[in-house]
C-alpha cells in the first residue's frame, strides 16, 4: 500500500491515537454493515421496525429476537486483521496510546485486545431493564437461526421487560461514553476514521471535532463518505487491509 511521506511521518510521530470506527470495521469479520448496497442490514430490514423506541413499544418479542440473533452471529465470528493491528500497535514498546471510540455494538475490538473501547451506541452484550435501568446479567440463550419472536425476560428488581443495551434512533447516547469519546478525540494527535458512513450524528461529528482540535485525520474506507472532506489523508481500502499497513508504517 502506497502511503505518502506526510502520512508516514504523522503515523510515526503520533503519541495519542483514536480509532473512530463504524460497521465497516467489522465487515471483513462477517458482520453486516447497515447501509452497504445488497448486504447492509437496513437494505433487508426496516430500521423503524427494529431500532426505535416505538418498535420496542409495538412488539418487544420481535425486536428482542432480532437483537439476540445479531448477537448470536457476532459470537460466531472473530476479530479481523484490522482489529488485531490496532491492538498490536498499542502493545508495541514505542507505540502510542491507542483508544477506540466505536459506534459498533459488537465486541470485536475487545476480543482483539484493544483497551479502552468506548461504545457510543451501546453493546449487544449488555442488557438492562427498560424501566429502572438495572443491568440484567442472567445468561441468555442465543438463537442459532433467525427466530421471529422471543419474549424478553423480566427485570428481577421491578418486573418490567429487559431490553437490549443498545442506542436506538431517537435516543440519547450514553452520556459517560460520549463525554469520554470527546475527551479522547480532543487529546488525540492522530484520528483514524474507519468504516463509517458518517451519516449518524452525533458520532458523525467526531472527525470534524478531531480536525478542529488539531489532530491529523485519516479516513480508511473503500468508498467516499460524508466525512471524507474532513480527512487530511484518505485511504480507499478496507479495514483489514489498510490498518496493518498503517501500523507497519508507524512502527518500522
Ligand atoms: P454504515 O453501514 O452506515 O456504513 C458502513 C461504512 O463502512 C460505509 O461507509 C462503507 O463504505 C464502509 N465499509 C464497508 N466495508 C468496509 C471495510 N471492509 N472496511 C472499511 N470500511 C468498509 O455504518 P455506520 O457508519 O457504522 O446506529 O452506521 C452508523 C450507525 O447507523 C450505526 O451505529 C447504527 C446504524 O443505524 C444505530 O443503530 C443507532
Amino acid at each position: 500500500m502506497n502511503l505518502t511521506p506526510a502520512l508516514g511521518q504523522a503515523l510515526r510521530a503520533a503519541r495519542r491515537v483514536v480509532a473512530v470506527t463504524g460497521a465497516g470495521m467489522s465487515a471483513e469479520s462477517g458482520v453486516p454493515t447497515f447501509r452497504d448496497a445488497q448486504t447492509g442490514l437496513w437494505e433487508q430490514y426496516v430500521a423503524e421496525d427494529l431500532a426505535t423506541p416505538e418498535a420496542w413499544e409495538r412488539d418487544r418479542a420481535f425486536v428482542w429476537a432480532w437483537y439476540l440473533w445479531r448477537f448470536g452471529r457476532v459470537r460466531h465470528v472473530a476479530p479481523n486483521d484490522g482489529h488485531r493491528a490496532l491492538a498490536e500497535w498499542a502493545r508495541h514498546p514505542a507505540g502510542p496510546e491507542i483508544s477506540v471510540v466505536t459506534q459498533n455494538v459488537d465486541d470485536l475490538h475487545e476480543r482483539a485486545g484493544s483497551d479502552p473501547v468506548v461504545h457510543l451506541h451501546g453493546s449487544l452484550a449488555g442488557y438492562r431493564c427498560e424501566a429502572c435501568d438495572e443491568p440484567y446479567t442472567e445468561p441468555i440463550e442465543l438463537p442459532e437461526q433467525e427466530v421471529a419472536r422471543i419474549d424478553p425476560p423480566r427485570c428481577a428488581a421491578c418486573g418490567a421487560s429487559v431490553r437490549p443495551g443498545v442506542v436506538w434512533f431517537g435516543e440519547m447516547l450514553p452520556m459517560d461514553e460520549w463525554v469520554r469519546g470527546v475527551e479522547l478525540i480532543e487529546a488525540a494527535d492522530l484520528v483514524l476514521v474507519v468504516g463509517t458512513s458518517g451519516i449518524v450524528h452525533p458520532a458523525a461529528g467526531l472527525p470534524a471535532l478531531a480536525r478542529a482540535a488539531g489532530a491529523v485525520v485519516v479516513e480508511v474506507n473503500p468508498g467516499t463518505t460524508e466525512v471524507s472532506d474532513v480527512a487530511h489523508h484518505v485511504i480507499r481500502s478496507t479495514a483489514a487491509l489498510a490498518l496493518p499497513a498503517l501500523v507497519a508504517a508507524a512502527t518500522p
